[in-house]
């Protein structure tokens, strides 16, 4: 038995690996998932860079921060004026750093030069200096929209993770990600894949919810993860306290899923050795 475990770890390493959190739909738990399992990837020592694509900035105050601090974020280094390294900032919980976001970020498109790909401008700041070379995981979170932060976030990442409420209209955003994703693979990102769909604000003692989670699963050829994020108040409470779930209610259901995602997660992305 040891020597099986032994021989399936060192026939395997860890490669960075970047996923977006994608949703055409707004308040699906989008930067509620980045967050949390990216705490969860932390606390289980993997290391972890969250990029906040949003100027709404929920992702930077989601981890304590100010976006209203005069510190250098992403707009400064999609706009090229700061190298990445010198604005991914530590977080207070050990293997979690966050490349922040303000508000600001909503004008950097207008001040790039008309030069084709300013979408790759992220992707290309993050590769300069091995950036994110330093990390096993890089999670963007994105506004609820398909303009260029997403389609920055998409061009940058490997993978894309979809949360999907559970609601009519929530399923009908799915079909317009698969139609951004599609685009940006043919334009931008050719290795581009989908990683899977995390069902939120799942209701299991409600049979609307129970039934759209059945239709979700039998949709072709997208992985649904087994975890699924359930509605708590504690969550809520996370966001407005600035702290990830595992620290703020370490014991909590909603702290237990997100690590149960992390570990479907992990599992997942060991690429087998070259
Ligand atoms: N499982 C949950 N249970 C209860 N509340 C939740 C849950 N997940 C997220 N929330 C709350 O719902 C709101 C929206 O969540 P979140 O900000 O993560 O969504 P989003 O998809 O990132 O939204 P946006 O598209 O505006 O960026 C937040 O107030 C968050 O605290
Ligand atoms: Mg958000």
């Amino acid at each position: 038995m040891a020597i099986e475990r032994q021989c399936k770890l060192s026939c395997r390493f860890q490669v960075t690996v970047s996923i977006a959190c994608v949703s055409g739909k707004g308040g699906v738990g989008k930067t509620t998932t980045v967050i949390n399992l990216g705490a969860a990837l932390a606390e289980q020592g993997k290391r972890v860079l969250l990029v906040d694509c949003d100027p709404q900035s929920n992702l930077t105050s989601g981890v304590g921060l100010d976006p209203y601090d005069e510190r250098p974020g992403i707009a400064a280094v999609i706009g090229g004026h700061v190298e990445a390294a010198a604005a991914i900032t530590e977080t207070s919980w050990p293997n979690l750093w966050v490349l922040p976001a303000s508000p600001d970020l909503s004008a950097v498109e207008g001040e790039l030069a008309s030069s084709i790909d300013k979408e790759l401008a992220l992707r290309d700041a993050l590769r300069r200096d091995g950036a994110r070379a330093t990390f096993d995981y890089v999670l963007f979170d994105t506004p609820p929209s398909f303009g260029f932060q997403t389609i920055s976030a998409l061009a940058a990442a490997g993978d894309v993770l979809i949360p999907v409420q559970m609601s009519g209209f929530a399923i009908r955003g799915l079909k317009e990600v698969l139609r951004t994703v599609h685009l940006v693979r043919g334009r931008l990102n050719p290795d581009l894949a989908i990683l899977g769909i995390v069902p939120t604000f799942v209701n299991l003692r409600t049979r609307f919810s129970r039934q759209l989670l059945d239709g979700l699963c039998e949709l072709a050829n997208i992985r649904v993860f087994a975890t699924v994020i359930t509605p708590t108040v504690k969550l809520q409470e996370t966001s407005l306290a600035g702290i990830p779930i595992t620290a703020y209610a370490s014991s909590s259901k909603a702290a237990a899923a997100y690590r149960e995602l992390a570990g479907e997660i992990a599992e997942d992305e060991v690429a087998p050795s070259v």
